[in-house]
Parts: structure tokens; sequence; C-alpha cells
């Protein structure tokens, strides 16, 4: 087996300083690349993939810089497969336009065998003739991108967006490992635009559920909007943690290679090592088609994704352009979708449980029974809103769907069942776990212990104060947060850093040298980033990513401790549920004395780097009225962000344009008052694809 050596020779590492015109010193730096880059990967798959990494971040870091500073001298070496493209590799702030050069359509669906009848019907009748044949493949409840291969090398990537121009999401594809950064094979084609579907599996949607609901996150309802969420991430090297998969199944333009049927098509996606359907089945006329559907109905619990139905599509390509198409899908293909799962079951009691900013989540404790392939005995009811909302009362009998296939949900209740004697939930007046007394925060519907001393809070605010995107302090684990907390060696994080050796060599299982690296990994994550800070203090609703956007706004954390909801609303991806929650969380005395014995303790709250930015609307600010025909006003706010830009809710002298869509108001009178251009739709899309035209 290889051995990885974590230092090459170094003789290697020096002659790569040497001058660059040199060839021997470029065959080292071409040697000693190669060999990091071998070793970079290694480490990448431990991390990503299997998360057992065997060196630290920093070691990685080191690595990683060296590898940058050979191709920044050897520009040569930094080909579209290297690990600096790779993972990692951070989008800019937004993402390009990508241009689809042949439209990317969706597809028509029914939940109806009869209409796929009519379906093979139409086929038939345009085609004049039953000689053609089907192929049936699962429907991957995921996210559709496209990929450009030119010469067998990933170029480019997109999401499909409007089926002309998605969002260019490069380097985010570039961190899913079924991606090929190179197809396989000789004869590669000049040029492929690969067409399939990213997802993220059922494992790993529970997966990154249960690390949100620690972070005090909204989970995400389902595997596809995780899988979506992620694609949209403006960080490759977050994107890169998430389980997502690909799978390939559609062409857009393609030279240099023949595809004449579908199930050719796949065979050769597969030559060239992109990943087809899982199970795929060739029927002759539409009867074969409906067996299928079924067999693949049977099926779809064994796959470890979503699927939400079948894809049927003519088999023969050179149908394609006479069968023709409408403006949204292809007259050559079907989806039939599946009906969600239901079942019926009996709730015996709601438990409450407290997370780590005090919420309250009630949850439905059920009779066990069989759901789409598991066992489901508990669902979450969110919020005692809900309850009210849908009626749930303790005995009633309820029907269970899981959503997305993976969370059960209580979609109704059976009242026809009900005997009277259901009892009705209340939200209890007390912590179940301190006691402390419970509230409502005015505009939320979350129920809260306010106690910051709670225990179950507050071992869940230090396990995620220690966490590797927070402080990641190594060593303090569960149990030792549980042993910290019970004991009241700790009463909130800041005690973590007054924490002595004799103190915790009387904990069980902690010895002299345990507790020394403990104390160790804590004296480092006083020099962690402000970003990591600003996560740590687990501020409600704020993750990884708005961190980042919190840092990038404000130097240190007294600047964002004094920013108001409207500066805070200003940025990017912070919205005002979200601004609220900071205002709310420094409004509160004891979290400020948190803060400030942090600071005390020396734990770094001023962020390292100067702002860098020149974004192409940095300084404009925009207001947007009316409705918008291509997208939402808040996707058209966000796009205007991510280029830099400031959107507002009203108009001054100092808004740079009003954008209008259709039925705008009063908005458009002020804009005339004061003097300030107004642009309509078709102006905005200029100023989204071409910033820096002139705006
Ligand atoms: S073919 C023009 N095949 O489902 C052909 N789509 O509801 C378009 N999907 O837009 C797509 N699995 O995002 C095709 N095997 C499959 C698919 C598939 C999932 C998605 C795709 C499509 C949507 C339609």
């Amino acid at each position: 087996m290889k051995q990885y050596e974590l230092s090459f020779d170094a003789n290697g590492a020096n002659q790569t300083q040497a001058n660059p015109d040199d060839s021997s010193a470029r065959k080292t730096a071409r040697e000693r690349h190669a060999g990091l880059a071998e070793l970079i990967n290694h480490h990448n798959r431990l991390y990503y993939e299997k998360a057992t990494p065997e060196i630290t971040d920093r070691e990685y870091d080191t690595l990683y810089r060296e590898l940058q500073d050979i191709e920044t001298r050897f520009p040569e070496l930094a080909s579209d497969s290297s690990p600096t493209r790779r993972v990692g590799g951070k989008a800019a702030a937004g993402f390009k336009p990508y241009r689809h050069t042949k439209p990317m359509l969706s597809l028509d669906n029914t939940y109806n065998r009869d209409e796929l009848r009519e379906f093979d019907g139409r086929v038939r009748k345009i085609l004049g003739t039953t000689q053609f044949s089907y192929v049936v493949e699962p429907k991957v409840d995921g996210v559709a991108v496209a990929l450009h291969y030119r010469n067998g090398v990933l170029i480019s990537g997109g999401t499909r967006g409007d089926g002309a121009t998605g969002d260019d999401v490069t380097a985010n594809l570039r961190t899913i490992k079924s991606i090929p950064q190179k197809l396989k094979g000789q004869a590669l084609p000049e040029i492929l635009d690969v067409r399939g579907e990213i997802y993220m599996t059922r494992e790993g949607f529970v997966r990154i559920n249960r690390e949100r609901q620690e972070l005090g996150l909204e989970p995400f309802a389902n595997a596809r909007n995780a899988a979506a969420g992620s694609l949209k991430l403006l960080d490759s090297s977050i994107v890169a943690a998430r389980p997502l998969d690909g799978v390939f199944y559609g062409v857009g333009e393609a030279q240099g290679v023949e595809l004449t049927t579908h199930a050719g098509l796949l065979k050769t996606f597969k030559h060239l090592g992109l990943k087809t359907p899982a199970r795929v089945w060739q029927c002759k006329d539409i009867d074969a088609v409906l067996n299928a559907i079924d067999e693949l109905h049977e099926l779809r619990h064994g796959f470890p994704f979503d699927m939400d139905g079948a894809v049927i599509k003519v088999d023969e390509r050179m149908l394609y352009d006479e069968l023709g198409y409408t403006r949204k899908s292809p007259r050559w293909a079907i989806a039939y979708k599946y009906e969600p799962e239901r079942a019926e079951t009996v709730i015996t009691a709601i438990t409450v449980q407290v997370g780590r900013t005090g919420v309250l989540t009630p949850v439905a404790e059920m009779e066990p029974v069989l759901l789409a392939g598991s066992r489901v005995s508990r669902a979450t009811l969110h919020n005692a809103g809900e309850i009210a909302r849908k009626d749930i009362r303790v005995g009633d009998h309820v029907l269970i769907e899981k959503a997305g296939d993976v969370i059960p949900a209580v979609v109704e209740v059976v009242k026809q069942r009900r005997r009277g004697k259901e009892q009705i939930f209340e939200m209890p007046a007390h912590c179940p776990v301190c006691g402390g007394p419970v509230t409502q925060r005015e505009g939320e519907v979350a129920h809260r212990c306010e106690n910051l001393q709670c225990p179950a809070q507050l071992k869940r605010w230090l396990r995620h104060f220690a966490s590797r995107q927070a402080m990641d302090i190594e060593g303090l684990g569960d149990a030792l947060v549980e042993a910290l907390v019970d004991k009241q060696l700790v009463t909130d994080p800041a005690g973590i850093y007054t924490l002595r050796k004799e103190q915790l060599v009387e904990l069980e299982r902690m010895g002299g040298k345990s507790a020394e690296n403990l104390l160790n990994a804590i004296d480092a994550s006083r020099q962690r980033e402000l970003r990591n800070v600003i996560m740590a203090l687990g501020i409600s609703q704020i993750g990884v990513a708005s961190a980042r956007v919190l840092e990038e706004a404000f130097a240190s954390i007294h600047e964002l401790m004094q920013a108001g909801r409207e500066d805070l609303e200003k940025l990017r991806d912070i919205g005002p549920v979200v601004a609220e929650s900071i205002v709310t969380f420094f409004a509160d005395k004891t979290r400020r004395g948190i803060v400030e014995r942090l600071e005390q303790a020396g734990v770094r709250m001023q962020r390292t780097y100067t702002r860098a930015k020149n974004l192409p609307l940095d300084g404009k600010t925009y207001v947007l009225t009316g409705t918008l025909e291509s997208m939402t006003r808040d996707d058209a706010s966000e796009k205007l962000r991510a280029l830099g830009a400031t959107v507002s809710g009203s108009v001054s002298k100092k808004t740079t344009a009003v954008i209008a869509g259709e039925n705008a108001g009063s908005k458009l009178q002020k804009a005339e008052k004061h003097n300030v251009p107004i642009l309509d739709e078709a102006q905005l899309q200029k100023l989204l694809t071409s910033p820096a035209a002139d705006s």
C-alpha cells in the first residue's frame, strides 16, 4: 500500500524556489506538484468522504499553499484537475450567469396511467408508426445541472435557471466526487454538454439536518432542498463537505460523438466515467413501460436517494426533431410521478425537547408504523402554532407522510376517529429540563426557555461552541461537556477559558496528558477567526455562511454588536428574521457579559483581513417595486446584493434607481419626485448580466 508522507524530500521543495527558467527547476517543480496533488487528494478523501482526517487543518493548509505557490510560479501546472481547482476554490460573491447553448428543458409530468397511454398515442400519431421503443429510468429528485466538457475536460457547469440562463456553479460542482474533472477514454468528444441531476442521499440529508438542528438553523424540508441549497452556497469549501452526488441522463450540444439512441447515450456516458441512472428498462411498447414503472415503484425504497417517479423517453434520438418540443418540454419524454406514501397511526404522547438556543420543540410520539420503507414512531410538530392549526391532540389518529420521503410529518388528524378523550396539548410554562420560565417572543412562533444556564441549553451551546466550524476545541466532546456542566465547572462558554488542570484531572477518564491537550486546544482556539467566534456565539439562525457575511461587513464583534436591524438587513443573505435574531441576542445583558469575558480571556474579536471587495454594484442602492415577470422580487434583490448592491425598501435621494415591474405603486411617484432613474425588467436583466456596463 502506498505510504503518504507529510514531508517530502526537503531538497525538492528548496529547488522549486530556483529560477523558473531553469529547466531542471521546472522538472523538480513538476514532480513536487504531482506529489503534492496526490497527497492533497488523499487528505481530501479522508476529510470529505471518510470524515477521518489524519492531519490538522494547519498542516493541510501548508501543503495546499505550497501547491498554490508552485502554480503561481509555473502556471502551466495549474490544470483544471489540480486540487486547487477542485476543493475549497472559493466562488466569488454571487454567481455569474451560465448560458445554455441549447435550451435546457423540463418534463411534462403525470400521476396517471391513462395519461401515459395518451402520451404514447400522441407519439405514435406524430411519427405515424409503432417502429420505435421506450426507455424508462428512475426520476431522481434533485437539482438539474449542465456540465460543459471540452475535449474531455470539465470547463464549467450551471443550474437550469430559466432554461436559457442559469447560475454558473462550476466551483461548487467541482467539489462533487461523482463529477469527473476529466472524462475517461481515448476518443473524447470535442464538445459535450452533459445534463443530469445533483442530489443528496437520504443518509446524507439526515446527517446534514441533524447538524443544522444543533446549530439552531431551520432544517431543510427534504433532500432536494438540501441539494439545491448546497449548490447555491457561495463558498465551495462548505459545499465540498455536503454529501452531494450526481447522475447524468441527457445531453445538450455534442460534437465528436455519435448518440443515436438514448440507451446508447447512457452507455457512452458510462464509458466516459459519468454516473448514469441506477436502473434502466428498455421497453418495446407502452404496456412494457407500465410494467417497468411498477417494477421501479417496488424498488424505490432500495435506492439510497429520493426518487419521485419514472421518466419515460423515446429511445431513438433521431426521432426527437420530428416529435419536437413545447415551450417547456420535449414531446419525446414524460415523467410519471408516484403518489407520496401515507400511513395512519396514533399519537401516544407529545414530548418537548429543548434546543441549543432554548427553543422548545414539541415532538409527536406515535405507535410505530411502517412508512415508505422504514419504521416511524416520532415526528416533529415544529411548534405550538402548528399543533393548534392542525388541531392535533394526544390520542388522535393521524395520517403521516414522509416529506420528500425522509422526515415524517403529521399531515392531518382523522377526525372521524375521535372519541372525545383526546387531550389538547399545551406548551409547558416551565422548561422541562431546568424548570425555568418559558416565554414566546413577539413575532416568533417558537417558545423558549430563557434561562441561559439551563443545563440542556448550556450543554448544546458548549458542544456547538467547541465544534469544528466554531471554536474547534478538540477534546471537548459530549461526555466532557456533560461532566463540566453537571459539576458546575462551566456555567457559560467563557467559563471554558478559566478551566484549570487541577479541576480537569478530577474528572472521570481525564488523565494529566489529556487535560494538557485540552488546555492547549482551548488556548489555540483564542486565535480563531472572527467568523468562527460569531458562529460560536450560537446566535439563532446564524450558520457558517451568514457568519462569513457578518465578518465581511463588520471588522470586530463590537461593530457587529452596535449594528441596527437596518444595517443588518442590507447585507446579503440577512433578512429581517436573522437581523432581529442578531439584535435580540446582543440586547441581552447576560450575553453581552459573556462576549466581554470571552474578550478578556483573550479570544480574538477582530477580523484579520481587510475587506477586499470591488463588486460591480458596490455603493449602489436599488429599490424594487411591482411584480416582475421572470423572477420574484426576493430573487432579484438577492442577485443585486450578490453583485455588491444595497437593496432598500424606500426611495430617497440616495437611491441609484428604482426597478419597476407590473403594477408598480407609489414608489414610482417618489422616484420621479427625487429624480431617481426608473428601470424596467429588461434593464434589470441587463444590469444583472452585465453589471459593469452601465448601472
Ligand atoms: S430528462 C429534456 N431524465 O426531473 C429532458 N429528467 O420533472 C429533461 N429528472 O427537469 C430531463 N431524473 O431535472 C430526465 N432520468 C431523468 C431524470 C430527470 C430526474 C428531473 C429533471 C427534469 C425534472 C422533470
